[in-house]
């Protein structure tokens, strides 16, 4: 079985609720397995005021009993502590006094094409679904396919890599060390001063796959079809790449593919990774590389010009409490992204009521492929 999750809330609404379908019976689960990357979530320089209010706690209310998983759909809830500054405007209940409407669309924001497409007056009814609160929910759904994961073998994490114009790339050592972060922390301190928003590109690694994961033989069964759409659907997102995706459109061909070796000790392997652990819409085995860039955040404190929805005067778009910089948190949210897609591709593989019978499942093909690692 695939696994599917499905998520409902509005960003001030009295909470965010998330249901997810296809795991296997009998995985072992703790609040922290999920919690811990709901408080990953929130962190990161560059978030505003709102993350001040919220601790993110996901409390489970179906699908698990005594901390294992009972094969049935697992829900879970996020509670929005914001929500007790909201309970007028968004009481799901008719309240005593009117509501003050939103008529100031965000360039970039998905305000005015919202309440074009549903027929509102007031920009709130699309703004607070749409905004990235609903991550939060993709991301406790994300711990739960990250549990899956790691029960079989395989790890899901993230890093940064660009935050504007500051590429991580740049420094020394090639990775977050402390140069590099002082170098990204000062180019968001410049943008918030300037009142601008930065977007930036991150990366998710994935590793302990067997090759195999995913087909070439359907278009919709391909694991890097599937996984530029999980990680475009996240809000925001206006690029994806694959291992060094772009770069080798450049090259030659002898520079773009990774050569294949074979030992007694390792099987089958690779001296290079540009692939990303992709090929032919399935995983080689190698760790899989998958990037996601980031526009620059659509609300900004010192607003770009908009056009009162009402009135139709020309006004400045609205300017709701907003982050500065979040590629560190949609970094969070891509592994959450990347790991429920994983999940549900080993799903397909292996199947499996209980993890006991993907776990065989698991076993049986590593041997017949003669896999080492
Ligand atoms: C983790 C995360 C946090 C975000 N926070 C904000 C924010 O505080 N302010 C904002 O204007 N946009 C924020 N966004 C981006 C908007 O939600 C997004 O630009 C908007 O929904 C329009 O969708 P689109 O950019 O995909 O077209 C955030 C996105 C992510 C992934």
């Amino acid at each position: 079985m695939t696994l599917r999750f499905t998520t409902a809330g509005e960003s001030h609404g009295p909470g965010l609720t998330a249901v997810v379908e296809g795991l296997p019976a009998g995985l072992t689960l703790t609040p922290d397995d999920i919690d811990r990357d709901l408080a990953r979530r929130q962190l990161g320089h560059g978030r505003g005021g709102r993350m001040k209010i919220e601790k993110d706690r996901a409390e489970v209310t179906a699908g698990l009993r005594h901390g294992r998983t009972l094969g049935s759909p697992v829900a879970l809830r996020v509670d929005n502590r914001d929500f007790a500054n909201w309970e007028e405007r968004m009481n799901p209940w008719p309240v005593d006094e009117p509501v003050e409407e939103v008529h100031l669309p965000r360039p970039g924001h998905a305000d005015l094409a919202g309440v074009q497409k549903y027929g509102f007056s007031d920009v709130r009814n699309v703004l607070e679904r749409a905004s990235a609160r609903e991550t939060a929910a993709r991301v406790a759904c994300g711990a739960l396919a990250k549990v899956y994961l790691r029960a079989l073998g395989v790890e899901v994490f993230s890093h940064v890599i660009q935050i504007g114009s500051v590429h991580v790339d740049e420094s020394p050592v090639r990775c977050l060390d402390l140069d590099a972060s002082a170098a990204l922390v000062a180019e968001i301190d410049q943008a918030r001063k300037a009142n601008e928003s930065l977007g930036g590109v991150f990366e998710v690694r994935a590793f302990g796959l067997v090759p195999g994961i995913g087909s070439h033989v359907s278009w919709d069964g391909r694991l890097d079809g599937r996984l530029a759409q999980a990680i475009m659907s996240i809000q925001a997102m206006k690029g994806v790449s694959i291992g060094d995706g772009f770069e080798v459109a450049g090259r030659v061909g002898s520079q773009a593919h990774d050569e294949i070796f074979w030992s007694e000790e390792q099987g089958f392997f690779r001296e290079t990774n540009r692939a990303g652990g992709l090929e032919g819409g399935m995983t080689s085995g190698e760790p899989l590389l998958v990037r996601g860039a980031m526009k620059p955040l659509p609300t900004l404190t010192k607003p770009l010009r908009s056009v009162d929805i009402a009135t139709k005067d020309p006004a400045q778009a609205l300017r709701e409490r907003t982050d500065s910089c979040t590629v560190p948190a949609a970094g969070v949210v891509g592994e959450a992204m990347v790991a429920i897609t994983l999940a549900g591709a080993y799903g397909e593989k292996f199947g499996g009521d209980h993890i006991d019978d993907a776990l065989a499942a698991l076993d049986a093909y590593r041997e017949r492929i003669g896999w080492r690692r």
